[in-house]
């Protein structure tokens, strides 16, 4: 596809990059991070702020600092790295789990694991099939052409996430607009004021779960009925996990099965594989998760001087991990830049790595395999209705992914 030159390098090799920047195209790391590649493990970057801050490069490097408790998650600590300005807004927000370090990750962790387990993902995956098969009957049923982000890329983890936290998909509309605004912005203001919002809706949800005599099936009910009338949690803890897990839990998701099927309809030869050999979706899945690395610029600040890779980085220095650059690291990945579901690929960042590892990684997983696989069985003639150079994708966002998809069959 047609790479843009939008991206910004250096005007000397030796100068640090701009961070982050837009791609290009949409599955492979910005042209501008070309410098990032050349082998070194750590790099200094400029925020859009003008502070200089480490990005991490190095597959081995990487997955050595993600484990290192020296380096905090804490966005609140002075120098954490704010990749963009409209998040300097939401920094003295309570974050749950991804904002929060050991010893109370721990716990906030320990009690969501249960929901979150493979064997909980492997019981959950008949609804999820069920889900994917309804969404599917109903974008058949209209007929061609459809944006596959509004028609199926967009409902499906927002309908799992809404049935597994016990939130009401009826409000959809509102939850998955203001998870935009909270995260493309494009304004602090915006990410504020949507922050607010989705804060305040939880907050009402669960006092109104509260109030019911049974508990319902869904995860915050299980979690209103037993940790908050214990007092485990208080409310204010609880509506900060409601709110990760909601957000978290469709917004990435839907930008990988869109981009995923981006990625195969650009990539004949790797989907023509996949159809006739539908047993390597699993492997498949894990590919494009490493190639297409969409949640980039996983962020840190150190807590201690760290020595690491012959470079010091400095107590109070902010860390950028660039997902995209360390999945594609030479050392592990033989020709990186390839789509190859024949590699081993289990060890990629795209989930981060360490205490911070992502929780939905299983029931990910699951949705990924079963709306991918849903879609090449359904829709043999899948293909692009517009040429790709026209299809809209995010730029300025932290998490990659397509505005639309506009596909026909
Ligand atoms: C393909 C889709 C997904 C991708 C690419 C993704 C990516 C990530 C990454 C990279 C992290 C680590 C961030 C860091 O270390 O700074 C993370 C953490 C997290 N993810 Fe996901 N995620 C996905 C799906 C989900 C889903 C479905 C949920 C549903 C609940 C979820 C919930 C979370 C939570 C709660 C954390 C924070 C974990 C902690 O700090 O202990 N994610 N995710």
């Amino acid at each position: 596809m047609t790479e843009l030159t939008d991206s910004t390098g250096p005007a000397n090799p030796a100068d640090p990059v701009a961070f982050p920047q837009d791609r290009s195209c949409p599955y492979h790391p910005p042209t501008g991070y070309e410098p990032l590649r050349d082998g070194r493990s750590l790099s200094r970057v400029t925020l859009f702020d003008g502070r200089e801050v480490w990005a991490v490069t190095a597959h081995a490097t990487a997955r050595a600092l993600l484990a290192d408790p020296r380096l905090s998650s804490d966005r609140r600590r002075p120098g954490f790295p704010i990749p963009a300005e409209r998040f300097a807004g939401v920094r003295d927000r309570r974050v749950a789990l991804l904002g929060v370090d050991d010893p109370e990750h721990q716990r906030q962790r320990r009690m969501m694991i249960p929901s979150f387990t493979v064997r909980r993902a492997t019981e959950l995956r008949p609804w999820i099939q069920r889900t994917v098969d309804g969404l599917l009957d109903a974008m058949i049923a209209q007929g061609p052409p459809a944006d596959l982000v509004s028609a199926f890329a967009l409902p499906v983890p927002s309908m799992v996430i809404c049935g597994l936290l016990g939130v009401p998909y009826r409000d959809h509309e509102f939850f998955e607009e203001q998870s935009r605004r909270l995260l493309r912005g494009p304004r602090a203001a915006d990410s504020v004021q949507a922050r607010a919002r989705l804060e305040e809706y939880l907050g009402g949800l669960i006092d109104a779960k509260a109030k019911q005599a049974e508990a319902g099936d869904g995860v915050l009910d299980d979690l209103v009925h037993h940790r908050l009338r214990d007092g485990t949690v208080d409310r204010a803890e609880l509506v900060a996990l409601a709110l990760i897990l909601l957000v978290a839990g469709h917004e990435t998701t839907a930008n990988m099965i869109s981009l995923g099927t981006f990625t195969l309809l650009r990539h004949p030869d790797r989907l023509a594989e996949l159809r006739a050999d539908p047993a390597l979706l699993p492997a498949a899945v894990e590919e494009l998760m490493r190639m297409l690395s969409i949640a980039e610029g996983l962020a840190r600040v150190a807590l201690e001087d760290i020595e690491i890779a012959g470079t010091t980085i400095r107590a109070g220095e902010g860390v950028l991990f660039s997902t995209s650059v360390i999945n594609r690291d030479p050392v592990l990945y033989d020709d990186p830049d390839t789509l190859d579901f024949h590699r081993p690929t289990r060890h990629h960042v795209a989930f981060g790595f360490g205490i911070h590892q992502c929780l939905g990684q299983n029931l990910a997983r699951a949705e990924l395999e079963i709306a991918l696989g849903g879609l090449l069985a359904r829709l043999p003639g899948l293909r692009l209705a517009v040429p790709a150079e026209e299809v809209p994708f995010k730029r300025g966002d932290t998490i990659q992914g397509m505005l639309e998809l506009p596909v026909t069959w």
